[in-house]
């Protein structure tokens, strides 16, 4: 690693950060010692067990050649001839003890080989029948040096934990090189992501020569570029959409101003003037308004749900408030079916209104114009059905993007559409933790919006 690299890391280790490297590797280091520290105890168990496993062994065949010297002993005069027997094999074995009662006198074999000091003994005390002695039997104490035994395993033992202590530093050592290694690919995406910025917003992450744990990262990180770039193309429209809208109704209001300004007016001109002004101006305020809306909801802001028990009643009162409109195209209007839902009552019917003045406007004269309420699949549908031109199938998605407004609408075209009336329906929709939705076929449109039943609505 360069010394930038390691600048960089050194400021990226910030307090209260936890670090996945130092985190594996504290890790790796204590499962390694106690991998090793369970390994390194059973060989110094095992050992030691072999160890007294021998001592056993030749505790037992000493104590076999000591019964059968003894037992050879057959009267009181070959006492002499014992003694010189056990002198003669425990001459130069300084490992080896034996005590023997002799006529209530102990003797030792052989004299003075073991010091009370260094001993570590394993002993075993045993009876030999003996016929000369007055009580029969003699008593036997047979003794095992095995100091170098124990100074062996201690000398194992600390190997064994030098070893240990080795291993681990190893492996810390080896693993935090490995995990350093492996967590390569997140600096190399990470200096990818810093090359993504505004201008280039086609990027994406390169995630072909990365390890295949990493994919399922990079392909989310690339989806949210790719709603980040969606959102970020559909806002530049917005801002040139709203910007052409405004400058239309403005210019239109400076050259009258400007020709009223211009000559002298009368009083009547200047009243028709002002009020086409108004007119004008609280249609820009309109437009400001719905836009301050959507703004809204794109932050986030939720409906207040009360309980409407039925959207017929509403709808019915909103089909009141059109009926002058339609009838004006020779319209009917009918509400079919209802249900209940909890929603904020002036948002439905503001969305119901932008549904039927647009079916009040394509719909063809001599047609009726249908509030249709139904229950489908858990959901409340709310939809406005009218006979009138078909909307292209290629079209129907982008009725509700702002400003959208089709060609077929041209005809219909009013200075007082902005093309805002369905984003609007959609944000409320989407208030309500609902969704859209439109069919366009043989002459028959309908629009709508699809919204939680009353007790299911959790807003
Ligand atoms: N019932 C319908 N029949 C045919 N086309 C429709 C219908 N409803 C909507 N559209 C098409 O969808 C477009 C967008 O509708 P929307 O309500 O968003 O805007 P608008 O009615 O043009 O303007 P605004 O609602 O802001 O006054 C319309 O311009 C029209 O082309
Ligand atoms: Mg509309």
């Amino acid at each position: 690693m360069h010394r930038n690299d390691k600048t960089r890391q050194k400021k990226r280790e910030r307090p209260g950060v936890k670090s996945l490297r130092r985190w594996l590797t504290q890790w790796l280091a204590a499962l390694a010692f106690l991998g090793l520290g369970v390994v390194c105890s059973v060989i110094y168990f095992a050992t030691t067990m072999s160890f007294v496993e021998r001592q056993n062994t030749t505790l037992w065949q000493y104590k076999k050649i000591i019964q059968h010297l003894i037992e050879e002993v057959a009267t009181q005069g070959d006492i002499e001839t014992l003694r010189h027997k056990l002198d003669d094999f425990f001459f130069g074995r300084f490992d080896l003890r034996l005590e023997l009662a002799l006529h209530g006198e102990r003797t030792t074999f052989p004299k003075g080989a073991i010091t009370e000091r260094s001993e570590q003994l394993r002993s075993v005390d045993f009876q030999v029948p003996a016929r000369w002695l007055s009580d029969g039997v003699m008593h036997v104490t047979l003794a095992l040096d095995t100091s170098a035994d124990a100074t062996m395993l201690t000398r194992l033992a600390w190997t064994l934990f030098a070893s240990a202590l080795g291993g681990t530093l190893l492996v810390s050592y080896c693993g935090a090189r490995l995990v350093r290694h492996s967590l390569e690919p997140v600096n190399e995406l990470a200096a990818q992501a810093k090359q993504l910025v505004p201008e280039r917003l086609s990027e994406r992450l390169d995630g072909q020569t990365q390890a295949e744990e990493f994919q399922p990262l990079i392909m989310q990180f690339n989806a949210v570029l790719e709603r980040l770039e969606r959102a970020y193309v559909q806002l530049e429209a917005f801002n040139a959409d709203v910007a052409h809208e405004l400058r239309t109704p403005l210019a239109t209001l400076i050259g009258q101003t400007e020709l009223a300004l211009t000559g002298t007016r009368s009083s009547e001109d200047l009243l028709d003037f002002l009020g086409s002004n108004l007119e004008e101006l609280q249609r820009l305020s309109g437009l400001i308004n719905d836009m301050l809306f959507l703004a809204q909801v794109d932050r986030g802001i939720s409906a207040r749900a009360e309980i409407v028990n039925s959207i017929a009643d509403l709808a019915s009162e909103v089909l009141e408030y059109h009926e002058a409109a339609l009838a004006e195209n020779g319209l009917r209007g009918a509400v079919l079916g209802d249900a209940s839902v909890a929603a904020d009552r002036a948002l439905l019917r503001r969305a119901l209104s932008n549904l039927l003045s647009n079916a009040a406007r394509y719909g063809y004269a001599g047609t009726c114009v249908t509030v249709r309420i139904g229950v489908e699949s858990g959901k409340v549908l709310l939809s406005v059905e009218n006979v009138g031109e078909a909307i292209p199938p290629e079209e129907i998605d982008r009725i509700f993007d702002r400003f959208y407004r089709h060609d077929v609408s041209r005809v219909h075209r009013q200075e007082n559409n902005f093309g805002l009336g369905l984003s609007i329906v959609a944000a409320i929709a989407r208030m309500h933790g609902g969704s859209v939705f439109a069919h366009s076929d043989s002459e028959i449109t309908s629009v709508g919006l699809s919204l939680v039943p009353a007790r299911r609505t959790c807003i």
